[in-house]
């Protein structure tokens, strides 16, 4: 497994359509295990392939105890979402430091394949229904910034350009905290 640079916002795969995934071969599910790993150096909750820069429908969710198991998306697909809404804020690895209440559908049924290529279906709620349509939205090239209104969207851009005047480029390398470190 490695660690992989996130793309942040700017870089043009973060906007690229995903393509889905033909077979669950050695390589897709070394794709899973990267985004595994990242995230998890990186302290997220999900991440999708487009933010290590691979434009494929691959994604990983790990809302944490809360939660568990860790939830493998290949190809995933929403069949079901209900009318209710909720507001919450959210954040993004690709756009470190800056967050937005974002109204998302409070739950979702989505179908995908798992890491073995099987069929899944869940339902998820809540803050793990968030994960997923965040997640799934990535590999739409959808940002949590979309869903803002264009006044708050604005700010929060203008917010994280002046966060980056001294930055290059648009890849941050995570780095993991040392094993058996507190
Ligand atoms: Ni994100």
């Amino acid at each position: 497994m490695t660690v992989r640079s996130l793309h942040l916002l700017g870089s043009p795969v973060l906007r690229q359509k995903a393509a889905p995934v033909a077979r669950v071969d050695d390589v897709v599910r070394q794709l899973v295990d990267d985004l595994f790993e990242t995230m998890r150096a990186a302290k997220g909750v999900g991440l999708a392939a487009n933010q290590i820069g691979v434009a494929r429908r691959v994604a990983v969710v790990d809302i944490g105890e809360e939660d568990p198991p860790p939830f493998v998306l290949i190809n995933p697909v929403i069949l079901e979402r209900s009318d209710e809404i909720e507001t919450a804020e959210e954040g993004c690895l690709s756009i470190p430091d800056i967050f937005g209440d974002v109204d998302r559908h409070a739950r979702v049924v989505v179908e995908a394949l798992d890491r073995d290529g099987q069929p899944v279906r869940a339902e998820a709620k809540g803050y793990k229904a968030r994960a997923i349509q965040h997640e799934i939205d990535h590999l739409d090239g959808i940002l949590f910034l979309d869903h803002l209104s264009a006044v708050k969207r604005n700010l929060l851009l203008s917010k994280w350009k002046k966060s980056r005047k001294r930055q290059k480029g648009f890849l941050k390398e995570v780095t993991p905290e040392p094993a058996g470190e507190l």
